[in-house]
């Protein structure tokens, strides 16, 4: 006898998981900012950042710093520092040898827009 039945039971685990995947997509679309130029771009290039430097209320991050308050200023002058070696570092120096001079700009300009 044939059970038609998937593994998951129809789709109600993938079909929870779509909608989710749907809303998620749906807040980016509206968060995402389509103002000035140059800033759109800045905010993709930033999101990956926030995979380690979390907000500055969360905890449980391994110590890595906040980004939150820091100033446009701060933030390229950090990453050409990590790029060029002046500063030491674990793992910026190899993420920030990945961006060229104006996707640094792009980056600072978008995360140190609350700063201002
Ligand atoms: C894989 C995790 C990871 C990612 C992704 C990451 N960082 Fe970092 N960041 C760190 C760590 C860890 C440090 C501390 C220096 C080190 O050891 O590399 C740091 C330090 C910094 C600092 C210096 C902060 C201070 O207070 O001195 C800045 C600025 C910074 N990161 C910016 C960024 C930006 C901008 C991005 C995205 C383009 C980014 N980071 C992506 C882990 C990460």
């Amino acid at each position: 006898m044939r059970d038609d039945k998937t593994a998951f039971g129809g789709c109600g685990f993938f079909g929870g998981f779509l909608r989710r995947v749907a809303v998620a997509a749906a807040v980016l679309a509206v968060c995402a900012p389509a103002g000035a130029e140059g800033v759109g771009r800045g905010a993709l290039l930033s999101f990956s950042c926030a995979a380690c430097h979390a907000p500055a209320a969360a905890t449980g991050n391994g110590g890595i710093p906040s980004l939150e308050g820091r100033g446009a200023g701060f933030i390229a002058a950090a990453l050409r520092d990590f790029q060029s070696g002046a500063s030491e570092s674990t793992v910026m120096g190899r993420i920030a040898k990945g961006y060229d001079d104006d996707e640094i700009d792009a980056i600072a300009a978008y995360l140190g827009r609350k700063a201002q």
